[in-house]
This record gives structure tokens, sequence and C-alpha cells, in this order.
């Protein structure tokens, strides 16, 4: 099967002022399977965020090679290469959601479909199919598409930045602490409709968690530890 995701030999490494420099991660070599959810633990500080950043172009390896879906990144600093890229073929879903404040839930959805070139009425259509994945009947009726962040639950808000994420079923969906900020229930309940969409559509996703559960219920799990990363059996 085809790989979305190959890192070869990456490190990275912070400078420090007045200091060595830090290494996070060191001589990673990585593959991951289209369609996969893999999840990736580790303790806190140990480079979670570091990797995803690396795999998501918006930070770059100190040496290395990254693969995304056949395009290889190696030390290239062209800034509105990467950019456009990673508008075009990657979602993000972070542990806060991230919404635009000013637009409503559908414009924001919308919106990732606008910078892809679509115009408005297929960025409605796509938006509109993902959302009716991940909200209720009764949601939808009361008018929540056309709700600002500031006036949806914490809930609403997540399920929105995972529909903006995977609206256009993007090849590849980074997912640092995708419900981390939520409580237990509604964080098993939002997870649980990520993951039958992530099947449903068959993206491939990266997670950053701290939850066994969720992890348990990923393809495979890694974990990252002495700047390496290793698979949990
Ligand atoms: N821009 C930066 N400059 C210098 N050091 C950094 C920078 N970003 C992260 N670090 C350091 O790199 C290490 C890894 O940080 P990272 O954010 O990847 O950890 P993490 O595994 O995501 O942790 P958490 O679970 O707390 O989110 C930490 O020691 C952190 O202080
Ligand atoms: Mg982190």
């Amino acid at each position: 099967m085809k790989n979305i995701v190959t890192c070869e030999n990456i490190c990275k490494s912070y400078s420090v002022p007045q200091a060595d420099d830090l290494v996070v991660l060191k001589d990673i070599n990585w593959e991951m399977q289209t369609g996969k959810l893999v999840a990736i633990c580790g303790q806190s500080g140990c480079g979670k965020s570091t990797f995803m950043n690396i795999l998501g172009l918006l930070d770059r390896q100190s040496s290395g090679k990254l693969i995304i879906d056949g395009v290889t990144f190696e030390s290239t600093r062209d800034n509105k290469l990467l950019a456009t890229y990673r508008a075009q073929k990657i979602g993000f879903i972070f542990q806060q959601h991230h919404l635009l404040p000013e637009l409503t839930a559908l414009q924001n959805v919308m919106a990732a479909q606008l910078i892809r070139g679509k115009n408005q009425t297929d960025a409605k259509r796509d938006a509109e199919f993902i959302l009716e994945k991940l909200f209720h009947k009764e949601e939808i009726a009361s008018g929540v598409y056309n709700r600002h962040p500031g006036k949806m639950s914490g809930g609403q808000c997540q399920r929105v930045a995972i529909a903006r994420a995977l609206v256009g079923t993007p090849p590849l969906v980074l997912a640092d602490e995708p419900t981390g900020n939520l409580d237990e229930n509604t964080s098993k309940q939002v997870f649980d409709l990520f993951l039958g969409l992530q099947k449903e559509l068959g993206i491939s996703v990266v997670m950053v968690t701290h939850n066994p559960n969720q992890a348990a219920q990923a393809d495979l799990s890694y974990f990252i530890c002495n700047q390496t990363i290793e698979r949990y059996e």
C-alpha cells in the first residue's frame, strides 16, 4: 500500500541563546500508510507538536527528508510554496478550535475550500456535506450553521474545526490533541464522530493524544521518547 508520509533521517533542533542547541528529534525514520489513523503519544515536552509541525510544513526539519503524498520536502525555505501545498493538501485540527470569530460555522468550513480555489456554490456544498455528518438534525434546524463561534458550545466549535479540516477530503489531516480541550463525555462524542468520518472518507490522520482510549482506537500507535519515535506493540 502507498505511503502518505515518509520521514528519512529527520532531525530537529532549536537554537537556544547562550546554550547548546536543544535536540528534539534525531534521525527519525518513519512511514505511514495512506488511509490509516495513527496516534502519537509521549510525555509533555517530548516533541509531539514539533513532529506534527514538521509534518504539516509549519516548521522545517533541521535536516533529513520528508515526503508527503509523493512530494519531497528537503530544506526548501520557499514559504510561499509550502503555504500553498499546506492549504491544498493538509487539514489541521488543534486543541483550541482556532475558528475565525467573525465568520459563521458554515463560512469557517467554506473558507478552507475557497482558499483551494473552489467557487462559492461548490464550497458551500462541500461544507454542508461534511457538517451534516457532524451535527444532529435538531442542531441544524436550530440554525447552528449560521452561528458565530462565540455563540456555540465548545463541542460544537470543535466539530466545526473538524469539518474545516476534513472538508474536501485532503490527503493528510494532522490533529494535535483534537479533543484535549473538552470534558470527558463531549470528548468521547466528538472523537467517535471524528473516527467514524475518518473511516468513512478513508482519510490519513496523524493524531497526538494523551487519551489512552483514543490511542487504542488508532490503527497504529507510536510514542516519542529520547528524540526517537517507537511503535507501541
Ligand atoms: N520554538 C521553539 N524554540 C525552542 N524550543 C522549543 C520551541 N518549540 C518547542 N521547543 C522545545 O522543544 C521540546 C518539545 O516541545 P513540543 O512542543 O514538541 O512538546 P510536546 O510533546 O508537544 O509537549 P506537550 O505534550 O506538552 O504539548 C520542548 O522542550 C520545548 O520546550
Ligand atoms: Mg504539544
